[in-house]
């Protein structure tokens, strides 16, 4: 599916981020599992990531992301119509993490639910907000990708343990009057791949038994080397089509805010495009894979600390669980 306006309807008013206090280095993980500082760093380009405190919730985190960027908007949680959370680790299984982070903000009866597209769900959450926005449904819509991905992961898999974080990160999108705005999405799921990233057990499929939860199977599996080819290839040709139907030229596109899993993917995509990895936002090192959060982590980044530039096109890219990937070209 792909969505492309020459005049953008839906603006970036406002980035926010959370990330948790506690950080754990690769060190750390070498008393954990059997892994290296040297190995971490030389396959993954990760030498830390934030961890959430124990009685700390995914929607904690989501509500911070949520109000930092309506504070950076100007906005109060009042002008908000709309509430949209990517994540695929909400604080249970029902009520959505978005109803959660409603109540915590204080927000009236909008609308408010999650979307399950993994590293995918905030590029998904920004799609669908801007469908909102278009339609006339919405002014003001929360966009926030949150994980506490600390929590299902199989602390004995060092495949898959040492790669990921916690965190929160978020927009609010409302109505563009200036020129600026999202120009252009695309949203891609290949279900054939499902298997190569998942949590086997605690669904409809295979529910919860002591049995299944002895052998970690309500835990994340992942078939590294099939989900590297596959974002290789998808994060690239993703990005050259919504650069396509943004309307602009590859060299209009001041950055790339990719979806943060491992170096050497953003490397090989970089070298796809034809962009300098100087153009790539990276913060991969400090937090690892956050998942949904990836993106608007890295983005609240490079706004807050002056590198995205009002004016400056923005190209954001992420492939996850699903397997679910797509991009969106935004001018700031
Ligand atoms: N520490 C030390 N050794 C390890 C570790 C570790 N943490 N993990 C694996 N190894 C070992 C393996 O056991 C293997 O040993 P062997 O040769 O004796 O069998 C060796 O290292 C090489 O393993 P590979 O799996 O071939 O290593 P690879 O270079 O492919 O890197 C990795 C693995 C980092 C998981 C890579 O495949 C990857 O990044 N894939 C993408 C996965 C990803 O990012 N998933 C996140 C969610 S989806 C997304 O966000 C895009």
């Amino acid at each position: 599916m792909n969505t492309a306006a020459i005049s953008p309807k839906t603006r970036i008013l406002g980035t926010g981020r959370y990330v948790p206090e506690k950080v754990v280095s690769n060190v750390d993980l070498e008393k954990v599992v059997d892994t290296s500082d040297a190995w971490i760093t030389e396959r993954t380009g990760i030498r830390r990531r934030h961890m959430a405190a124990d009685g700390e919730v995914t929607s904690d985190m989501a509500a911070g992301a949520g109000r930092a960027a309506l504070q950076a908007a100007g906005l109060n949680v009042a002008d908000l119509d709309l509430i949209i959370v990517g994540t695929v680790t909400p604080d249970s299984p029902t009520p959505s993490c978005a109803s959660l982070v409603q109540q915590k903000l204080g927000a009236e009866e909008i609308p408010a639910f999650d979307i399950s597209a993994a590293c995918a769900g905030f590029i998904y959450g920004v799609t669908i907000a801007d469908q909102f926005i278009r339609s006339g449904n919405a002014n003001c819509v929360l966009v926030i990708g949150v994980e506490l991905l600390s929590r299902i992961l199989n602390w004995g898999d060092r495949t898959t343990c040492v790669l990921f974080g916690d965190g929160a990160g978020a927009v609010v999108l409302g109505q563009s009057k200036n020129g600026a705005g999202i120009l252009a999405t695309q949203l891609f799921t290949d279900g054939s791949l499902a298997g190569a990233l998942h949590i086997p057990a605690g669904g409809s499929a295979e529910p919860y038994q002591s049995e299944g939860i002895g052998r970690q199977r309500h835990k994340v599996h992942m078939s590294g080397s099939e989900v590297f080819k596959t974002a290789v290839k998808n994060l690239t040709s993703a990005s050259t089509a919504a650069v396509k139907a943004s309307g602009l030229k590859s060299t209009d596109i001041d950055w790339v805010v990719a979806h943060q899993a491992n170096m050497r993917i953003l490397d090989q995509v970089a070298t796809r495009l034809g962009f300098p990895l100087s153009k790539f936002v990276l913060n991969i090192e400090e937090y690892g894979n956050t998942s949904s959060a990836s993106i608007p982590i890295a983005l609240d980044e490079a706004v807050r600390d002056g590198r995205i530039k009002s004016g400056q096109n923005v190209l954001m890219c992420a492939l996850g669980a699903g397997i679910s990937w797509g991009s969106a070209v935004v001018r700031m």
